[in-house]
């Protein structure tokens, strides 16, 4: 899957050292998502005043949105200690029961991609989310028995790209749900005039917005074209953000007005050009343009949905007449009758 694109939501390795240093740490330096930080406000101080854990959060959106940075504040917020792991990753049933005995009262267990977990993982997680223990088999055959053991009143959070793919006694089994939406513009301006306060970069304010405006609405897209443009800055220029600079950096980074790159404008093309426009259902489209159908659906679409330029219908994707608009061409059906 092609995620060298700069504009991926997806996280690449240049982020990771990166990504950690610019990550809020409370609530308050969390910036946008109004609502949802307003309600974890509310759940949080309520968890607190009573010495309780926080019941378990799902949180849930396209990459990069701040699922796993939200996760960090909740438990930094909670002032208790976070473990952290994800669905791949945990390969045996006794690997989670260890995690889930060795938690501390009100400590949090951050489960990233929690959809991918297999399903005899998931059962060791039903008892200890809803009834606090496990239910562990001891032996084999005839002389197999189930013992319970007790897990501490622990807060797992998950974090998921695909909602749709996590089974429903999961999901029931969250007592708070959140969704994470594609920041505004004005919200990416202040993150990118926060990571540029950070990582020491001086910027002038229209260069900042014209960085914001093509960051498809992604603190990870508008953290990593600053890091670009900011290596431009100091190579071409006198090391400070003008809009110039910015203007010159992001033409050469190939990233238009609209935060679209080749693949963006490769998947529009391929709906209009080879299927009339749609519907197309996402696994043909995948194949026409040698893409993985998970990429497309996680990473690509979210965005040009958002922004009107794909719908998603049951008989799959349509390019809008917005979408045409862009390569200069007029929708079919406009004159039809309808
Ligand atoms: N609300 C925010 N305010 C400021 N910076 C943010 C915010 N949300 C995310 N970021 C920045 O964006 C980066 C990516 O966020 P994060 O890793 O939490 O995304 P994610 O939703 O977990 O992505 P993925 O689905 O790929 O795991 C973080 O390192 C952080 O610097
Ligand atoms: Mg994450």
């Amino acid at each position: 899957m092609s995620d060298d694109r700069i504009v991926t939501a997806a996280r690449v390795d240049e982020d990771v050292p990166y990504e950690a240093g610019l990550r809020p740490r409370t609530l308050d330096d969390y910036i946008g998502q109004d609502r949802v930080r307003e309600n974890l406000h509310v759940s949080i101080e309520a968890a607190r005043q009573r010495g309780e854990a926080l019941d378990h959060v799902l949180l849930y959106g396209p990459p990069g949105l701040g699922k796993t940075t939200l996760a960090y504040v909740i438990a930094n917020e909670l002032g208790v200690p976070i473990r952290s792991t994800a669905g791949p990753v945990i390969e045996k049933p006794g690997d989670l029961a260890a995690m889930l005995t060795n938690l501390q009262a009100r400590e949090v267990l951050f489960i990233d991609e929690v959809h991918r977990m297999s399903p005899a993982i998931e059962e060791i997680l039903y008892p200890a989310m809803e009834d606090y223990e496990l239910d562990i088999v001891i032996g084999q055959g005839p002389s197999a028995r189930s013992v319970k053991v007790p897990v501490r009143r622990f807060t797992l959070i998950g974090a998921t790209t695909r909602t749709g793919l996590l089974t429903s006694p999961l999901r029931s089994r969250f007592g708070i749900v959140h969704r994470l939406d594609f920041y505004s513009d004005d919200n990416i301006l202040e993150i990118v005039q926060r990571s540029a306060r950070i990582i020491g970069v001086p910027i002038d304010l229209d260069a900042a917005h014209e960085i914001a405006r093509r960051a498809r609405g992604t603190p990870r897209v508008a953290n990593r074209l600053l890091r670009r443009v900011r290596d431009y800055a100091q190579v071409r220029a006198n090391g400070h953000i003008t809009l110039d600079v910015a203007h010159r950096a992001l033409r050469l980074l190939e990233v238009d007005e609209l935060g679209f790159d080749e693949i963006d404008r490769r998947l529009l093309r391929t709906i209009i050009e080879k299927f009339g426009g749609g519907p197309v259902g996402v696994a043909s489209l995948a194949a026409a343009m040698s893409e993985e159908r998970d990429a497309i659906e996680d990473i690509y679409e979210p965005f040009l949905i958002q922004i009107g330029f794909l719908d998603r219908t049951p008989r799959g994707r349509v390019a809008t007449a917005r979408a045409y608009e862009y390569f200069g061409l007029s929708a079919p059906g406009k004159d039809r009758l309808w």
